[in-house]
């Protein structure tokens, strides 16, 4: 990454932490649908100017083509952060991965096993985000400043699919294999499915908001990718490679992880702020059942990352094991429950990946793969041994 990249800022991630759960308040009077959810209706000649009290994040009866006034200013801060954080793969040097990777004993089976395996999940899972993404939350979501940080985030999954194209070519992998790994190897198979049962019929034309079981069925679909998807699948994803990345391999991919990271934790947080600002909005539909419902969403979502970390790390490499990706998932699980109100699904359980959080936590980011330090705005340092 070269040095004139200085917009590639690091942010302050407390300052992206969601609010804690909040205090509900009344439900709202009715739930007559809206009168443009989509904003590509006739237009309304006579009607009067929005106000921040007509803006709502489901079911708004204003019109959602008024990004100002500004009612949700945490959506258009993730906004201006996703294109402060502006990167793309190809700023990346493959060299030394490439010269690894074609070594005949540089790696070993496990590490190249993982290593496919992982690229593989995300390779699809970026396109399934994405598309879930506008096909169905863009739809659903009735606020132009979540729209427009959709917009931005739409472009960071595409950037994100770019990445493993890079690889892909950089290394010279089978692209058939990796890009097919989502249907033909059970253990990712068995992640996509299960998202995607909670997206269909949110890309039916039929659905609509505007019902407290269109409601919940929105909510699902908003906790099976921001939350699992995004906000714990990811996770396990990132810390193979980064992992690797500490003992100086596939340092490429692990800067591209890196950054991929950085935007992933403004995408959950994002998510994060929409469910608790819906929950607020709409707390009949947060019922103590759809609570049960979401946290055993987490715990499946949970026992289907350990399956796939039996299958990805047989052996264990490097001080990584299926054990501890197990172990690292009901951590996050729990911190997950806890940033949308919810009590946690697993015992107490300590982060065995403490690394990790000092990788999010970082706010002048050493380049440890070249001598140059790359200032950010905020002060901080990373060790990365
Ligand atoms: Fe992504
Ligand atoms: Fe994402």
């Amino acid at each position: 990454m070269s040095g004139e990249k200085e917009t590639l800022m690091m942010l302050d991630w407390s300052d992206l932490d969601s609010p804690p759960a909040r205090p509900l308040s009344p439900a709202p009077a009715g739930y007559a649908p809206p009168a443009d959810a989509g904003g590509l209706g006739e237009i309304d000649r006579s009607g009067a100017r929005v106000s921040v009290d007509d803006k709502r994040m489901i079911n708004a009866r204003a019109d959602v083509n008024q990004l100002l006034p500004l009612k949700y200013k945490w959506a258009w801060e993730k906004y201006l952060s996703g294109c402060n954080n502006h990167w793309m793969p190809t700023e990346v040097s493959m060299q030394a991965d490439i010269a690894l990777w074609k070594s005949r004993d540089g790696l070993t089976e496990d590490e190249r096993r993982a290593i496919k395996r992982n690229l593989g999940f995300f390779a699809a899972s970026e396109s399934l985000v994405a598309n879930n993404i506008v096909l169905a939350i863009y739809r659903h979501l009735t606020n132009p400043e979540c729209r427009q940080y959709l917009l931005r985030q739409a472009f960071e999954e595409a950037v994100h699919t770019h990445t493993f194209q890079y690889i892909v070519e950089s290394l010279g992998l089978d692209e058939g294999e990796l890009f097919n790994m989502y249907r033909e190897v059970p253990s990712i198979t068995d992640k996509a499915a299960w998202a995607l049962k909670h997206t269909r019929h949110l890309d039916d034309a039929e659905f609509a908001t505007g019902t407290p079981e269109a409601d919940q069925a929105f909510l699902r679909d908003l906790v099976a990718f921001y939350v699992v998807f995004e906000g714990m699948w990811f996770y396990t994803g990132f810390a193979q490679i980064l992992s690797l990345g500490r003992r100086n391999k596939m340092v490429g991919i692990a800067e591209q992880y890196q950054y991929i990271l950085r935007d992933e934790s403004i995408h959950l947080n994002f998510g994060i702020d929409v469910i608790n600002q819906i929950r607020i909005e709409n707390p009949h539909l947060w019922t103590p059942a759809f609570q049960d419902e979401v946290r055993a969403m987490l715990k499946d979502a949970a026992d289907l990352e350990a399956a796939y970390g039996r299958d990805t790390m047989p052996n264990g490499f490097l001080g990584l094991n299926a054990a501890l990706c197990e172990q690292y998932m009901h951590f996050i699980a729990n911190r997950r429950c806890a940033q949308i109100g919810l009590a946690p699904v697993f015992a107490e359980t300590p982060n065995p990946f403490p690394w990790m959080s000092e990788t999010m936590d970082l706010k002048k980011e050493k380049n440890f793969f070249e001598t140059r330090v790359i200032e950010y705005q905020n002060g901080g340092a990373l060790a990365w041994d």
